[in-house]
């Protein structure tokens, strides 16, 4: 006879590694410069901290759980229908419940090589097969995402920009990749840079969701808002697919601090301007002078800057020990397979002189010990 059956995990959950946030803290430092989760710069509007301090006299009301005045402040700043818009807590609860409504045990889940860790867990949390996609030049493959979708694929995740390459596809290579995949196969675009590019051929997927019945996009409070800590995300989809989420997401998933404040940050055009404006001159300013110190510097339409050491893993790991060593604190990117490369997210002008100036050194250093 056997005994009662032991409690465990539904199969897949325990091969998932937990995703590891960027790291804030350093022993003995109280002084840090955190550039590791690519956090926006300037920080929230004073706007959004108002309102979030307003919503602070009014604790004990649960807030509106459909989000109806934030839903609306979103579609009327970009265009969008609010009534094809769903908010979570974070685009990656979003991310996870795609997961858990169109995917399951037995399923494919195509992601690309150096994508956001969080599409595999999401995969793997409702038991489907997490499949990475090769790319090419650190760039996201078409063809690849197209010749890997089967019978058993049912999503596909694609960061643009990605974290942490800073790769984009254009609207054009977006438009093909839609057209090449089948169509019971959800497209999920993370958007989560989207607001920081610049390039006149970047397309955020919103006019792709209108164009198809299987393609959502998904976007965050957590960058040029500044919000990372309200946890504040939505997508724009197809009304299936919105209600879909909608009958999935718990109630009171957004907090109503948390739409208060994403409220006041939309309205708040000057802020989100004066982001861009310096992430695009900060971006340049690092990725020029890493250049210049002997470090490859892919193109980057992010917040963040991918810095590859020509020394391999062996110096990214130098070179991020010296960093830590002077309170700058940056993402190892290991887990996402490029362990000779170090992500460093674009700060305050000041931050960004301190790790230049750091790295130039480390690689000073490294040039005199080799010669
Ligand atoms: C590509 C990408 N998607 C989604 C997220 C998560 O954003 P959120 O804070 O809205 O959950 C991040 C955060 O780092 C990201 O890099």
């Amino acid at each position: 006879m056997t005994g009662p059956r032991p409690l465990q995990p539904r199969p897949g959950v325990l091969g998932i590694t937990p995703y590891q946030g960027g790291e804030s803290a350093l022993e003995g430092r109280r002084d840090v410069i955190k550039l590791s989760s690519n956090e926006g710069a300037l920080g929230p509007s004073p706007k959004a901290v108002a309102a979030f301090e307003a919503a602070s006299h009014n604790l004990d009301r649960y807030p509106d759980g459909a989000a109806t005045a934030l839903r609306d402040a979103i579609g009327g700043r970009f265009g969008l229908d609010p009534a094809r818009i769903v908010c979570g807590a974070g685009s990656d609860e979003i991310l996870a419940l795609l997961a858990r409504a169109y995917a399951g045990e037995g399923d494919d889940v195509l992601y690309s090589e150096h994508g956001f860790l969080i599409y595999p867990i999401a995969a793997q949390a409702v038991g489907a097969q997490p499949v990475k996609v090769p790319e090419i030049d650190l760039r996201a493959d078409v063809d690849g995402f197209i010749a890997r979708a089967g019978n058993r694929t049912r999503l596909a995740y694609l960061a643009n920009p990605n974290n942490p390459t800073g790769s984009y596809l254009s609207g054009d290579q977006l438009r093909r990749l839609r057209a090449g995949l089948p169509p019971g196969l959800m497209l999920v675009i993370d958007s989560a840079y989207a607001e920081f590019v610049t390039e006149e051929d970047y397309d955020s997927g919103a006019a792709l969701v209108d164009e198809t019945e299987n393609t959502i996009m998904t976007r965050t409070f957590s960058k040029i808002f500044g919000l990372g800590n309200l946890r504040l995300g939505w997508a724009y989809g197809p009304a299936h697919v919105i209600d879909v989420v909608n009958r999935l997401r718990m109630p009171f998933n957004v907090s109503g601090a948390a739409q208060a404040a994403g409220i006041a940050a939309l309205a708040d055009r000057d802020h989100e301007a004066a982001a861009v404006a310096h992430n695009t001159a900060e971006r340049g300013r690092l990725s020029q002078a890493l250049t210049e110190a002997g470090i490859f510097v892919p193109p980057s339409a992010g917040n963040f800057v991918l810095a590859r050491f020509p020394g391999g893993a062996p110096q990214a790991q130098a070179a991020d020990d010296h960093l830590k060593a002077r309170g700058i604190i940056v993402r190892r990117l290991a887990a996402y397979g490029l362990p000779d490369a170090l992500r460093i997210t674009i700060g305050l002008t000041p931050e960004i002189d301190a790790v230049a100036a750091a790295l130039a050194e480390f690689m000073a250093l490294e040039g005199a010990a080799d010669g």
